[in-house]
């Protein structure tokens, strides 16, 4: 977790953003959600003396070495996974699983029900993520992307939360 809105930390995130999804947060949306005391964060870095990671990041503006970022927001009780990635060269490595362990425990800080998220019906790697924590898949909405629909998930306190982040 880190507490405030740096440039590097959105330098990274951005840089994260564009090599993970088609439609990839902007700086300013990025600025603004670290700014916000609505939103959470936890990431994930290179290692110290993994060098040519770092200077592979670093030559793409991500001066700290995040290779994953995730991101939630807290609606009273009602919490939202809103993103997740990793590079796709450190993936199926126990990194997301980490990631989204991060925000669990921490929507289950402030009091968190149940959290929602919705991901591209055909992205077969996240829905397997959320299923093995326990998100259990609620409704689908049609077209909600220009080329896939979103499956909705939830994740319930009694229906795992605890028991995942325990
Ligand atoms: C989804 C994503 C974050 C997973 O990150 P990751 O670091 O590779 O995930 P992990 O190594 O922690 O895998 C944890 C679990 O997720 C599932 N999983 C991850 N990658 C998978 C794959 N390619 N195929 C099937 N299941 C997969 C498995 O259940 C895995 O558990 P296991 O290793 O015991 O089988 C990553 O694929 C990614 O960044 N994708 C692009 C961005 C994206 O689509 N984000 C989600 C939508 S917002």
């Amino acid at each position: 977790m880190e507490p405030s809105a740096s440039g590097p930390t959105i330098s990274a995130i951005a840089m994260l953003e564009k090599r993970c999804f088609s439609d990839p947060w902007s700086e300013n949306v990025i600025a603004s959600a670290l700014g916000s005391g609505n939103y959470i964060f936890s990431y994930i870095y290179a290692a110290e003396d993994d060098l040519e990671t770092r200077e592979m990041l670093r030559a793409e503006g991500n001066v700290p070495g995040m290779i994953g970022y995730a991101c939630g927001l807290i609606s009273l009780d009602q919490c939202e996974v809103q993103r997740i990635c990793v590079l796709k060269e450190f993936r199926k490595r126990g990194f997301g699983e980490r990631l989204m362990n991060e925000l669990l425990t921490a929507f289950n800080a402030v009091g968190a029900s149940s959290v929602f998220l919705e991901v591209r019906a055909g992205n077969v790697p996240a829905r397997m993520l959320y299923e093995k924590l326990g998100f259990r898949e609620i409704g689908t909405r049609k077209a909600y992307y220009a080329d896939d629909d979103a499956a909705v998930y939830e994740l319930e306190t009694g229906n795992g939360l605890r028991a995942t982040i325990n």
